[in-house]
């Protein structure tokens, strides 16, 4: 397999100049293993003939490894322990250090339905506390893609499951048989697409600053090996404001324990600096 693995890493950057080796090694093995199956290969020489010889294969196995998968309110103890703890003490801090807005970073946004839980959340808090809440959120996607979709904020009835009827008649609106999210959810959401590879910018262009008081990361760092799930976790670490949240997947607690920040709350996934 290691063999294989390599061929195809070569393969694939000759043809794409895209560069597999940053993924996680049982995450492309699982993916070839997938592809030789899909293929009816017989064994791994037969599947890199075929790969050779099939000329959409290389595009057919980089969508494999693309996974874009996301749910409203995905995690549903991460959204109660924000929506009961987090939130309301990022509030507390901000009006007392007369920090104006609260700023948060979708960092792998897929079609928005992170961002636009984290927006439902902090609209209904501004409307139970009766006062103005300035927060803008930045989501970004290295997929153009998904931004495209996040934007155009439409879903299938089916991808609101997780939403109660309240919020589905809050914040969509029926066309057909989809919903579209209303201006008015979007109005503090910036899209953008921005890949965390990027070497040039800690954090997404459009918030000029960072300064998050949460960074979301959620459901991406299982799929990279350990030095590009570093880099990602010190350009977070980077754009955090003092105090700040990073916000993980359950499959993802693990890996931030090994990079210095602990849970603010058992199993939440939220975590903050230790120390701070
Ligand atoms: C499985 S989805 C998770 C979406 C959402 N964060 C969640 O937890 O439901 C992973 C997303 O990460 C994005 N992604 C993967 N690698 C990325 C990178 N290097 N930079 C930016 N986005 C990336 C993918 O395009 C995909 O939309």
């Amino acid at each position: 397999m290691t063999e294989l693995k390599a061929k195809i890493t070569e393969l694939l950057f000759q043809s794409h100049e895209i560069d597999i080796s940053k993924y996680d090694d049982d995450f492309i093995e699982k993916s070839i293993i997938r592809r030789i199956q899909h293929n009816n290969c017989n064994s791994e020489k037969e599947y890199l003939s075929f790969f050779i010889e099939n000329k959409m294969e290389g595009a057919l196995f980089l969508d494999s490894l693309f996974i874009s998968y996301s749910e409203f309110f995905r995690n549903s103890l991460t959204f109660a322990v924000l929506d009961n703890l987090i939130l309301p003490g990022i509030l507390l801090k901000n009006s007392t250090n007369k920090k104006k807005e609260i700023r948060i970073w979708s960092a792998a946004c897929a079609a928005g339905q992170e961002a636009y839980s984290l927006a439902m959340l902090l609209n209904e808090h501004k409307s139970a506390e009766g006062r103005m809440i300035n927060f803008r959120i930045f989501a970004t996607d290295y997929s153009e893609a998904q931004v495209t979709q996040a934007q155009q904020g439409q879903f299938q009835s089916i991808a609101l499951n997780n939403l109660t009827l309240k919020r589905v008649t809050q914040w969509f609106k029926k066309r057909g048989e989809s919903y579209i999210v209303k201006p008015e959810l979007k109005e503090r959401i910036d899209f953008s697409v921005f890949d965390l590879s990027c070497e040039d910018h800690s954090c997404p262009p459009n918030s000029i600053y960072g300064d998050f008081d949460i960074v979301l990361c959620a459901n991406l760092l299982f799929y990279y090996n350990a030095e590009f799930r570093k880099k990602i976790m010190d350009k977070a670490r980077h754009c955090l404001a003092k105090g700040g949240y990073v916000i993980t997947g359950e499959t993802e607690r693990e890996i931030m324990l090994r990079y210095n920040f602990e849970e603010v709350y058992p199993q939440s996934c939220i975590f903050r600096k230790l120390g701070e």
